[in-house]
């Protein structure tokens, strides 16, 4: 299996995309951290999975968005696995709020939740790596709204812009030390964060009319390319991102 002895975290892990990317990985060999806020039930169910196929994984309940909670992550793989070689930084909310209304704690809140929690998971992983030796991958889940305005949800754009800038220069810096930095960059997903549009038929008519591919992605099809990138044949990636939109950042109407 491509990620036999490889050894991963992700964030948000039990649910939406990033419980895609925990069964993905799991599939491929790597043995897992499940970080998690909420229904440990469901990290039980996604363990519970895990093991049928064969492989190990651990949730740990962590708020990422707290530096001491990302080190338990980290302790929690080196002591229950032994070491770590994939961190992915897939935790995020929205308000969908408008500039003018978004609150300080909101902003706080997307801010922390989205971004801090990945400038201090990949400093986390990052030193655990460098001291195991031997390279390693941080994949830092964005969006396309890492580049492309989305009014109404600014705090959540102003985030996802601070990772995509996290990846290229984090991917610089650990360039030296073998550890490879790659965003995924998602379009419209079903996911929970998407549950308003997918739940209103007019709203979610108008959402698959923009994408090129005519609907939202599987929360499967954005984990098969964390997959590639956790694996061998993504060894020359580093410092960019990777979009998995349906072409949505291109589309066009027509004039
Ligand atoms: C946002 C969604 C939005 C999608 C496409 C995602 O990053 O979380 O709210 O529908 O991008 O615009």
């Amino acid at each position: 299996m491509a990620l036999e002895n490889k050894v991963a975290i992700v964030t948000g892990g039990n649910s939406g995309i990033g419980e895609a990317i925990v069964l993905e990985l799991a599939r491929q060999g790597a043995r897992i951290v499940i970080d998690y806020l909420f229904d440990p039930a469901m990290t039980e169910t996604i363990e519970k999975q895990i093991t049928k196929l064969g492989g190990q994984s651990i949730g740990v309940e962590a708020d990422v968005s707290k530096l001491a909670d990302l080190q338990k992550l980290a302790d929690a793989a080196v002591s229950r696995f032994g070491r770590l070689d994939i961190m992915v930084n897939n935790a995020g909310i929205e308000t969908r709020t408008s500039i003018l209304d978004t609150t300080e704690a909101q902003y706080d809140k997307v801010m922390d939740v989205n971004l801090k929690s990945a400038f201090f998971g990949t400093q986390i992983a990052a030193s655990q790596m460098i001291k195991q030796g031997g390279g390693g991958r941080i994949i830092n889940i964005t969006s396309v709204h890492e580049d492309w305005p989305m009014p109404g949800n600014t705090a959540y754009c102003l985030a996802k812009g601070g990772m995509r800038m996290l990846t290229r220069t984090a991917g610089l810096e650990l360039a030296p030390h073998k550890i490879l930095v790659v965003g995924v960059g998602p379009g419209a997903v079903a996911t929970p964060i998407n549950l308003s549009t997918m739940n209103d038929p007019a709203k979610l008519a108008h959402l698959d009319a923009a994408i090129p591919l005519g609907r939202m992605a599987r929360p499967e099809e954005i984990a098969s390319v964390v997959g590639f990138l956790a694996g061998d044949g993504a060894s020359y990636l580093t410092a960019t991102t990777i979009f998995a939109d349906g072409g949505i950042m291109h589309s066009s109407i027509g004039l």
